[in-house]
């Protein structure tokens, strides 16, 4: 149990603070800051299925100093906590890390100094602290936070390490949105249990947590079939997941199963997070109306835009306007996402075209229960109460200055990051990560605008194509064009409807065959940050590479 008095144990236990760069700061004193909270990432319970509680692993959070309502909890679940600032504020977070393994924070989106980016280079041992401070540079927006120790991030947000991170600013708060109880944030995620309701990850993993039985294949991961013939061990399977991205077969909505947001007939603003490891969303609501987006990663758009439906990839944020009041009291509608093609797991076609050879592959990705592209429900809601409220959202929500391509260094020779596939090892431009390795390619100069470009086209042969959501540390960045091979374009075309390339960013999706320009400026902070793929499980696997930003 959590109680002040074994928090301040174990804190007496870890032996101190770590002379971090926070701390150095602290010693010689720098401004005081106006939230101060403490994060612990510790083992717990949750109630996720019904019956027995689930084995995860969770952060509490408290305000130590400042406003009360800057650290909210969802109850009932292993999600969060929701952490709530406002721009220009000073933040402190005493992070302690009572896992037994090595852990730390990345503060997704926020454009902070590399030393408090949650960099893998600076994990926290198991019972030791990290003092995270930082001013909120960063507009109002749906940011988030979650563990970012190499090789082991999938896993830790996979047993639950992930959180909320919402800012707000002078500019959200003359939008006038809806607040309060009509400002809902809905974490995404896929999960997969057992029959004791214990999670189910790589086979190791389930070791680790005492989970019977021996068989190698999890419940949900593969169908049995061929795989339980025993044509591949467990091993190679754990291996394939591994660097494929591991994929649950429950939805979860804030932590939950079949999850029912009860509404009044009013407008609601709901923030989206796709906090999945691997799951790629496609959601639409089932009566086929549009939906009406006002937000992305880095915060509100200039104006609200209409999508049938939007696509959402591991990591990523979006924000929707969604007005219940044109239904009747007792009316049922459920998000779900629709089905789509092109993603490895879903291409039949691609591979049975003898266009890759990576039959093997095909075959066990289109084994698991509900792979990428099947179509399911996310949540629903109930249309419970009758409320007037204004039903049109603000003509205009935010100005955002579009950075002008012309002005970038390398307007002529955008810097190119091909994603690729080794010999068994996936990589950036052929190189995979390590721990602190930049190479000249990936060299900035502090304070330039650079043009960028991701490609998704080189990675053919034994593991076939896959999507990839390319996420870059320590900034938001616009995106200024895309691009796909011809022979791909009917899986893109199933999806690209719902991107929404409108507001600033912090990932930008790529279908197999796609291509995208970014334009990004490195303003501020020099020093060394990761830009990698969000399907973690990739990350993980070496889909990861430095950049450093170099002042002169
Ligand atoms: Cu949310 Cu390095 O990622
Ligand atoms: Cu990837």
């Amino acid at each position: 149990m959590w109680t002040r008095r074994n928090v301040l144990k174990s804190l007496a236990a870890g032996g101190g603070m770590l002379a971090t760069p926070a701390t150095l700061r602290q010693a010689v004193g720098a401004t005081e800051p106006d939230v101060e909270i403490s994060l612990t990432a510790t083992r717990g319970e949750a109630p996720v299925l019904s019956g027995r509680a689930t084995q995860v692993l969770t952060y509490r959070g408290k305000v130590v100093k400042g406003d009360a309502g800057s650290v909210q909890s969802i109850p009932g679940s292993y999600p969060g906590p929701i952490i709530r600032v406002r721009k220009g504020q000073r933040v402190r977070i005493h992070f302690d890390n009572s896992l037994d393994e090595a852990s730390n924070i990345h503060w997704h989106g926020l454009h902070v100094p590399d030393d408090m980016d949650g960099h893998p280079r600076y994990v926290v041992a198991p019972g030791k602290r990290y003092v995270y401070e930082f001013e909120i540079k960063d507009r109002a927006g749906t940011y988030f936070f979650h563990p970012h120790p190499h090789g082991r991030t999938g896993r830790q947000v996979y047993f639950g390490l992930a959180g909320l991170f919402l800012v707000t600013d002078e500019e959200e708060q003359a939008a006038k949105l809806p607040s309060g109880e009509y400002d809902l944030p809905l974490i995404l995620q896929d999960r997969s249990f057992d029959a004791e309701n214990r999670l189910v990850f790589l086979s190791d993993e389930r070791a680790r947590h005492g989970t019977r039985g021996g068989g190698m294949m999890g419940r949900g991961m593969m169908g049995g079939g061929m795989m339980g013939g025993g044509m591949m061990g467990g091993g190679m399977m754990d291996m394939m997941t591994r660097m494929m991205g591991f994929l649950g077969d429950r939805i979860l909505v804030n932590g939950r199963p079949d999850a029912t947001l009860s509404v009044a007939t009013r407008p609601y603003r709901l923030r989206l997070l796709n906090a999945s490891n691997a799951r790629i969303f496609k959601l639409a609501w089932d009566d086929g109306s549009p939906l009406t987006v006002i937000g992305t990663d880095g915060g509100l758009l200039e104006a609200p835009v209409q999508r049938s439906y939007v696509t959402l990839a591991p990591g990523e944020r979006l924000e929707l306007w969604a007005d219940f009041s044109r239904h009747a009291v007792g009316t049922e509608l459920t998000m779900r996402s629709l089905p789509f093609a092109g993603d490895m797991a879903m291409s039949g076609g691609m591979m049975g075209g003898g266009m890759m050879g990576g039959g093997m592959m095909g075959m066990m990705m289109g084994n698991q229960s509900l792979p990428n592209g099947a179509a399911f429900p996310v949540f629903k809601v109930r249309v419970a109460r009758s409320e007037k409220a204004p039903a049109t959202p603000p003509k205009r929500l935010s100005t955002i200055v579009r950075y002008r391509p012309e002005d970038a260094v390398n307007f002529r020779k955008p810097r190119l990051f091909n994603i690729t596939m080794g010999m068994m090892e996936w990589g950036i431009n052929g190189r995979s990560f390590e721990m602190e390795a930049v190479a000249d390619d990936e060299i900035v100069k502090l304070g330039a605008l650079e043009i960028w470009e991701f490609t998704n086209d080189a990675t053919m042969g034994m593991m076939g194509m896959m999507a990839h959501p390319m996420h870059i540390h320590g900034l938001q960045f616009q995106i200024l064009e895309r691009s796909v091979t011809r022979g791909l374009r009917e899986g893109w075309q199933s999806v690209s409807a719902g991107y929404v390339d409108e507001g600033w960013k912090d990932e930008v999706f790529l279908m197999p065959g796609e291509r995208a320009k970014v334009l990004v400026a490195f303003k501020d902070f020099p020093g060394l940050f990761p830009y990698h793929c969000h399907m973690l499980e990739h990350g993980d696997t070496g889909l990861m590479r430095n950049y450093r930003v170099r002042a002169h």
